[in-house]
C-alpha cells in the first residue's frame, strides 16, 4: 500500500479520493489530512481513521512534521495550487495535483522547474484520460483502422443545474478568485483533444464566448436577491430552496453547508451564503458559452464547445476519419462507428463495447482508474505513457490561456508557441517512496 495525505478535505479530496481509497482496491491508503475547517477535518478523521498527530489545520504544520507518506494529493482551491505544489515538492513528496495546475501561465511553467529541481513527480488529475471511454477512442485513432482523423468535435455539456451551482454561485464563478472557465472546467477537454491526437502539435487556436444568460438584465422582474425571499422560489428553474433543501448526502447538495450537514444547516447557508443568491443577481463573470477551434500540424481541426444550457451533464464526441465516423456519449457509455459504404444513405454500424464503470462523479470511471494507474506507475513504472505528468498536461493549459486571449481580443487566431523542445517530454527519474525506504530498513 502507498500512503497518501489529502490536502483539502472537500468534494474531491474527501468524497472522491479518500472515499475511493477506503472502499476500492486502489493500492493507496489515507495516512493523513490537511484541512483548515475543524468540522470537516474531524469528520474526515472519524471516517478514515486518521489519528490527531496526522491531521493538520495548515499546510505549514504538515510540512514541519517528518515525512510519513508517499504521495500528497493537493485538492485545495485553484488559486492555492501553485504555492501548495511548490511547498510540498520541496519537502520531497510525489504529488497528485488537482487541475488546474495553476491559475496563470507563468506559475504553470514555473512548476516544471520546481519538479526538475526537487526531482520528484507532479501528476495532474486530468482523470478523463483514464476513463475507458476516452482510452478506447484513443486506441481506435492510434490503430489507424479508420484512416486519419479529419476533424474532432467535442462538447462539454455542463448541465444547467451544475453550471448554476459551480459557475454562478460556486467556487469557479469569478476569474479573479479562480480563473477563466476554459481553464477551470475545460482544461480536461483541451487535454483530451491534444492527447487523442497523440500529442500532435497544435498550430493555432481561436475562441468565441461570453457570459450571455446569467446576468442581471436577464432576471425576471419579480426575482429577489435571495431565493429564500423570492416569490418565484417554487417555480423558478434555478430556485436554490427547491434544489438544495433535501437530505441527499451527495454532491452538489452536501457541499454548501459546514459539518454537520443537516437541512437546517443548508437553510442557513441559503440565507447567508453564495448558494442562496439569485442566479441573475450574483457576482459571477465567467462565460456560460465558449467555443474553441484548434488546428493541428497535420491539418486536422478540432472544435470544442462548452455549454451551460444543456439538460445532461456529459461529454459528447464525434471524430470524422477517412473511412468512417465515430460518435459517442461519455455518460451513456456509448460509442458507435458508422463505416462508409459508398452507397446512398447506407452505413455499416459497429457498436464499440466499453467496460461498465462506476460513474458516480461524471468522469466515466476515470477517478478510480487514475488511482490504479498511478499506483501501478509508482510501484512498477508501468503505464508510463498514460500517466498525466505535469509536462504532458501543460499543453492543455497553454491552449486554455491562448483561447482566452483570443476570446478577449476579437477572436483573433493565435499561433501556439513550441513550449517544449523535442524529446523534453520525458519524466524525471522516479523518486524514492516512503514504502521503499521502509522495505530497505526492514
Ligand atoms: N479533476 C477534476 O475533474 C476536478 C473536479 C472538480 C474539482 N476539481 C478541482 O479540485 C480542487 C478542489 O475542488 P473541490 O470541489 O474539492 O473544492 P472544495 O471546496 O469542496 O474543497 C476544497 C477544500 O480545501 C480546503 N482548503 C482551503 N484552503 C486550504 C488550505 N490552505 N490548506 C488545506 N485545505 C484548504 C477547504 O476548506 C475545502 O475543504 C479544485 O482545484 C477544483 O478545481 C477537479
Amino acid at each position: 500500500m502507498l500512503k497518501a495525505v489529502i490536502v483539502g478535505a472537500g468534494a474531491r479530496g474527501n468524497r472522491v479520493f479518500a472515499e475511493l481509497m477506503a472502499t476500492q482496491a486502489t493500492g493507496f491508503e489515507t495516512a493523513g489530512v490537511v484541512e483548515p475547517e475543524p468540522g470537516r477535518r474531524q469528520a474526515f478523521q472519524d471516517r478514515y481513521d486518521v489519528p490527531d498527530e496526522r491531521a493538520f489545520a495548515t499546510l505549514e504544520a504538515f510540512l514541519e512534521a517528518p515525512r510519513f507518506a508517499d504521495v500528497v494529493f493537493i485538492c485545495t482551491p485553484d488559486v492555492t495550487h501553485y504555492a501548495h505544489a511548490r511547498a510540498v515538492s520541496e519537502k520531497g513528496y510525489t504529488i497528485l495535483l488537482e487541475k488546474p495546475i495553476a491559475t496563470n501561465l507563468p506559475d504553470c511553467l514555473a512548476l516544471l522547474d520546481v519538479e526538475a529541481t526537487n526531482r520528484n513527480h507532479i501528476f495532474v488529475a486530468h482523470v478523463l484520460r483514464y476513463s475507458p471511454f476516452f482510452r478506447t477512442v484513443r486506441d481506435i485513432i492510434r490503430s489507424g483502422r479508420l484512416g486519419r482523423v479529419q476533424h474532432i468535435h467535442l462538447t462539454e455539456n455542463v448541465a444547467h443545474w451544475h453550471y448554476a451551482h459551480s459557475y454562478v454561485r460556486g467556487n469557479w464563478n469569478r476569474q479573479e478568485t479562480s480563473a477563466p472557465i476554459v481553464l477551470t472546467k475545460s482544461s480536461h477537454d483541451l487535454d483530451l483533444l491534444h492527447w487523442l491526437m497523440s500529442g500532435e502539435r497544435v498550430e493555432w487556436v481561436l475562441s468565441y464566448g461570453a457570459l450571455k444568460y446569467f446576468r442581471r438584465e436577464k432576471a425576471p422582474p419579480q426575482a429577489a436577491e435571495r431565493c429564500v425571499a423570492c416569490p418565484l422560489r417554487d417555480e423558478c428553474l434555478y430556485s436554490a430552496t427547491k434544489f438544495y433543501l433535501n437530505e441527499r448526502d451527495e454532491w452538489p447538495f452536501n457541499v454548501i453547508a459546514s459539518a454537520p450537514d443537516t437541512v437546517e444547516a443548508r437553510r442557513l447557508a441559503l440565507e447567508r451564503g453564495p448558494y442562496g443568491r439569485c442566479v441573475w443577481h450574483h457576482d459571477n463573470d465567467v462565460c456560460d458559452e465558449q467555443t474553441v477551434l484548434l488546428e493541428f500540424e497535420g491539418g486536422a481541426h478540432a472544435v470544442f464547445g462548452l455549454h451551460a444550457h444543456t439538460a445532461d451533464n456529459t461529454r459528447r464526441l464525434r471524430v470524422l476519419f477517412d473511412h468512417a465516423e465515430l460518435e459517442g456519449d461519455l455518460r451513456e457509455e456509448r460509442l458507435t462507428i458508422s463505416h462508409f459504404t459508398g452507397r446512398k444513405n447506407e452505413r455499416r454500424l459497429e457498436t464499440v463495447p466499453l467496460p461498465a464503470t462506476d460513474d458516480r462523479w461524471g468522469h466515466g470511471g476515470g477517478d478510480l482508474a487514475l488511482l490504479r494507474t498511478l499506483h501501478e506507475h509508482l510501484t512498477s513504472g508501468g503505464e508510463e505513457a498514460l500517466v498525466t505528468s505535469l509536462r504532458s498536461s501543460l499543453t492543455s493549459h497553454v491552449l486554455a490561456f491562448l483561447a482566452e486571449d483570443s476570446r478577449l481580443n476579437d477572436n483573433v487566431r493565435i499561433p501556439v508557441p513550441d513550449i517544449f523542445p523535442p524529446g523534453s517530454l520525458e519524466l524525471p527519474p522516479p523518486p524514492t517512496l516512503v514504502f521503499e525506504e521502509e522495505q530497505r530498513n526492514n
